[in-house]
């Protein structure tokens, strides 16, 4: 299918707007500063931290990095679980919530088998999704024009 061009300038620091590319969802999500400082710490609870896993699918080079994306503030993921393709649900907020950890930092629930994911996309260990979060093919073609495919 065609590439989508996205303009991201009203996006604000927790939301969230859904795109649809190659008939899948994509989401775009301006992460808030602190939630951007705290994934490093994070790390240690997710399955693959550096997204190293399957590399060519679910990561492009420029993703390979600790926010895994361009831009650190903007997260682009696709909005399929990596388990049985269901759609994780916004649990964007911080702080305690039904089935997620008192210190939650953000992130998403999956509601089929309690897959966890955090603002970046990446799974937390010893969840039934395998892997993190697919971040599709992206570029800016300005400051604030995003082009998914
Ligand atoms: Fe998401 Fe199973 S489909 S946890």
């Amino acid at each position: 299918g065609a590439a989508v061009e996205v303009d991201i300038a009203a996006l604000q620091p927790g939301e969230k707007v859904t795109v649809e590319w190659r008939g899948k969802p994509v989401w775009i999500i301006k992460r808030s500063p602190e939630q951007v400082a705290e994934l490093p710490s994070l790390d240690g609870q997710l399955a693959d931290p550096k997204s190293e896993r399957k590399p060519s699918e679910l990561t492009p080079e420029y993703a390979r990095n600790e926010h895994r994306s361009i831009k650190p503030e903007i997260m682009v993921a696709v909005g399929i679980c990596t388990h049985l393709g269901c759609s994780p649900v916004d649990k964007l907020q911080p702080g305690p919530q039904p089935s997620l950890p008192d210190d939650w930092k953000g992130g998403f629930l999956c509601p089929c088998h309690g897959s966890t994911f955090d603002m970046a996309g990446r799974v937390f260990k010893n969840k039934p999704a395998p892997d993190n979060l697919e971040v599709p093919p992206h570029m800016y073609l300005s400051e604030t024009k995003l082009l998914i495919g």
